[in-house]
């Protein structure tokens, strides 16, 4: 009997993801509790949003009602599976923008009613932790998880892998969006964190004392709008905004805002007893927030789990990783929830 469940578990799962401006599908394999991206596809609205300098609600589920079908029909086709062999069907129900989120939810829906299939509702933010789980590196609990994304800033204990404890979280900004917003302020288009991290490579770290906020409370919370002011400041102290200023600001704005984040992440493991860190969401794709929290986990002895950069902006195939452990339930069960939390 053993032998037979260990043999039979195989598992195809489709991935949905529309909670913001990504139109995202993918298949991922999950094979002896070991998961494959089999097809990965990420329809980015950056550049319809860029001129807005935001991404505006009702356009990203235009675009989404326009893509979803072709993304899934391509990422199934990418994958070389049939809509028959898939086993079930996860998808963001939140947190997100409810009319982008509806699109995706629907879509899920209808499929799930048409090829009789499972459908499993997934939390973005659990998913984006789940990411992780892609390298097939074995994960040891308890796990303190940083999730730095362009809406959350959010430190999670997790006891085992369907057990998440808030522990933490930004109090004002997001890290990603306090990235976007500073990246505005030096002229740099939406969204601004990527180019900000190019950008800071040529400046001086320590050209500004920026501040880093709450690093020294005595909890695991984080404030980032006060460095965002900090910046203005000295973007308003300046007669003229040049190239050398622009780098300098940008990487030490940069600098700030990594010593907080990887500061505060490894003081919870500390506390937490955690026995592995992990690090998710779209800014965990920042060179000097993975380089330093590398050395950081290395010096408190601890082995860190970062996704694949492809895997730390918004993606399907973590949506169906986080559709694995999450329940199934009726087609008719599935409500999105813009402000759901983990
Ligand atoms: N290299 C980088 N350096 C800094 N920030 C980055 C980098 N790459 C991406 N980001 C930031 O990551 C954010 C996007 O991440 P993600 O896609 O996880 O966010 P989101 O899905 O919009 O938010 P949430 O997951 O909280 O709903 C943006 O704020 C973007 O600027
Ligand atoms: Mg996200």
């Amino acid at each position: 009997m053993l032998f037979w469940l260990i043999y039979n578990d195989f598992m195809l799962i489709l991935g949905i993801e529309t909670s913001c401006d990504e139109t995202a599908a993918a298949v991922v394999e999950v094979k002896k509790g070991r998961f494959l991206s089999r097809a990965n596809t990420v329809l980015s609205q950056i550049n319809i949003h860029k001129k807005y300098g935001g991404v505006v609600p009702e356009i990203a589920a235009r675009k989404h009602v326009k893509n979803i079908i072709p993304v899934i029909d391509q990422t199934l086709k990418r994958a070389r599976v049939s809509p028959k062999n898939i086993d079930r069907i996860a998808v963001t129900t939140g947190p997100g923008l409810m009319t982008s989120l509806l699109v995706g939810s629907q879509t899920a829906k209808t499929l799930a009613f048409a090829w009789n299939k499972k459908i499993v509702p997934v939390n973005h933010l659990k998913a984006h932790l789940y990411a992780n789980f892609l390298h097939n590196k074995k994960v040891i609990f308890p796990v303190v998880a940083l999730i730095v994304s362009g809406g959350h800033t959010e430190l999670i204990l997790m006891r085992n892998a369907t057990s998440f404890k808030k522990i933490g979280q930004t109090i004002d900004d997001a890290a990603g969006e306090a990235f976007d917003k500073v990246a505005q302020l030096i002229g740099l288009s939406y969204p601004g964190g990527p180019a900000l991290a190019k950008l800071a490579l040529g400046g001086d770290a320590t050209a500004f004392a920026f501040p880093r906020p709450m690093l020294d409370a005595d909890n695991f919370d984080f404030s980032f709008s006060g460095l965002k002011t900090a910046v203005r400041y000295a973007v308003e102290k300046s007669p003229r905004l040049t190239s050398p200023l622009k780098k300098n600001l940008a990487a030490s704005f940069q600098q700030a805002s990594v010593d907080v984040l990887v500061a505060k992440t490894v003081r919870a493991a500390t506390v937490y007893k955690a026995k592995m860190l992990m690090l998710a969401g779209g800014v965990a794709a920042n060179v000097l927030l993975r380089d330093t929290v590398t050395r950081e986990a290395k010096k408190i002895k601890r082995p860190l789990l970062i996704p694949d950069f492809i895997f730390c902006t918004d993606n399907a195939a973590m949506i169906a990783v986080a559709g694995y452990f999450e329940k199934p339930v009726d087609w008719d069960k599935i409500i999105v929830d813009p402000n759901l939390e983990i």
